[in-house]
């Protein structure tokens, strides 16, 4: 179809994010529905409070397209589409992209990257888009983003601006019945709980803080707390695995929805019990979810020996430089590292 008025492009705000979900809800369910995949789920509410609060960490980041004529419900200006991208330490990361099927191949997805990786309104024409390639003066060295294998036009996108897609991203689902392959951690190991920490005096915020931001430095190279807390604020339960009295080695979070994740271990042969501590202790964890990266493979092989099946298709990791950290990590999400 071809547009039916100019494009215009602002940053988002709040009262944008109900219409941002209906457009990625059109978008996905669009491409889905052709491939004979089921319709997202109705509830939208973790996805819209994840929205906000990345909306709110980085509002530079966050770009939503406009065409003057009113939508199906009357209202005008019409959001056709929306980027969505955080910064943590160096890393720039696409938490989503999505334009309406009506109006898509006419640019506005590429319109609204430009913005979301620049941090600013680009004019046409106008300056390079600072990306993967370009040195850059706000300290960004690596440009990342979740896929789905399904969609060649965003890997496409990505791939063209030094993104490509490099590591499968698997999630698996199910009721863990073989428990000895997410196995209670060894005696010399103890697992605490954030909020006991968190609990324990003035100090307990602070020791927890610095722990989690040592285990993400030496895993991931960032840190990102804001990140932590919103986990926290959302419900997720953290658990920090030490070696008794002595060195982090590692975190697990688990949700009482069934949500693994982030999980992060400085050891990779750690993951599988790392696993075991948030399905364990999470409280009201049933029916457990958790997307795991291809590298992370100790991780895939424990989660389908304790009964777990793959879901759907996989993800792609698509990443600007070849050195992925994902070994050792499982990210909170497709949206967010
Ligand atoms: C992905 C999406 C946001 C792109 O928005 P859009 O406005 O349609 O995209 P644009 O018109 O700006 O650009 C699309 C680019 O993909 C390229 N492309 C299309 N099909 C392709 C393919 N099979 N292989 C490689 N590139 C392809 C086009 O050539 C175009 O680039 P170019 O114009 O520079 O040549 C939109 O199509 C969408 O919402 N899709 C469904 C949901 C989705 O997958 N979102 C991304 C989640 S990560």
């Amino acid at each position: 179809m071809r547009l039916p008025a100019p494009v215009t492009y602002r940053l988002g705000r709040d009262a944008d994010v109900d219409a941002c979900l209906g457009v990625w809800r059109t978008a996905v369910d669009d491409y889905q529905g052709r491939l004979n995949q089921p319709p997202l789920p109705e509830e939208t509410g973790p996805l819209r409070r994840q929205v906000v609060h990345m909306a709110a960490t980085d509002p530079d980041r966050f770009w939503v397209a406009e065409v003057d004529r009113p939508d199906e419900d009357g209202r005008a200006p019409w959001l056709v589409g929306f980027a969505l991208a955080t910064v943590r330490g160096g890393l720039w990361y696409l938490a989503m992209l999505f334009v309406l099927p009506a109006v898509q191949g006419h640019g506005i997805g590429a319109a609204l990257l430009d913005r979301a990786q620049a941090g600013r309104d680009t004019p046409p024409g106008g300056p390079a888009i600072p990306g993967p390639d370009a040195a850059l003066e706000s300290g960004i060295h690596t440009w990342g983003m979740a896929t789905d294998t399904a969609q060649p036009i965003s890997n496409g996108l990505y791939a063209r601006r030094g993104m490509p897609p490099r590591l499968p991203i698997w999630r698996l689902v199910g009721e863990p019945y073989r428990w000895s392959a997410v196995p209670d951690l060894p005696t010399s190991l103890e697992a605490v709980a954030f909020d006991a920490m968190a609990a324990n005096g003035h100090g307990g915020p602070r020791l927890l803080a610095d722990a989690v931001d040592g285990v993400d430095r030496e895993v991931i190279g960032i840190t990102h707390q804001a990140d932590h807390e919103y986990l926290r604020r959302d419900g997720r339960a953290g658990f920090l695995v030490r070696e008794r009295g002595g060195r982090v080695l590692g975190y697990a979070y688990g949700a009482p929805s069934g949500r693994i994740g982030p999980v992060a271990a400085v050891e990779p042969d750690l993951l599988p019990a790392l696993l075991g501590v948030a399905i364990r202790r999470t409280p009201m964890l049933g029916t457990v979810g958790v997307w795991v990266p291809a590298s992370a493979d100790g991780a895939v092989r424990a989660l389908l020996e304790a009964g777990l099946r793959f879901d759907r298709f996989p993800g792609l990791v698509c990443w600007s430089r070849p050195d992925l950290p994902f070994a050792r990590y499982l990210p909170i999400n497709l949206a967010m590292v």
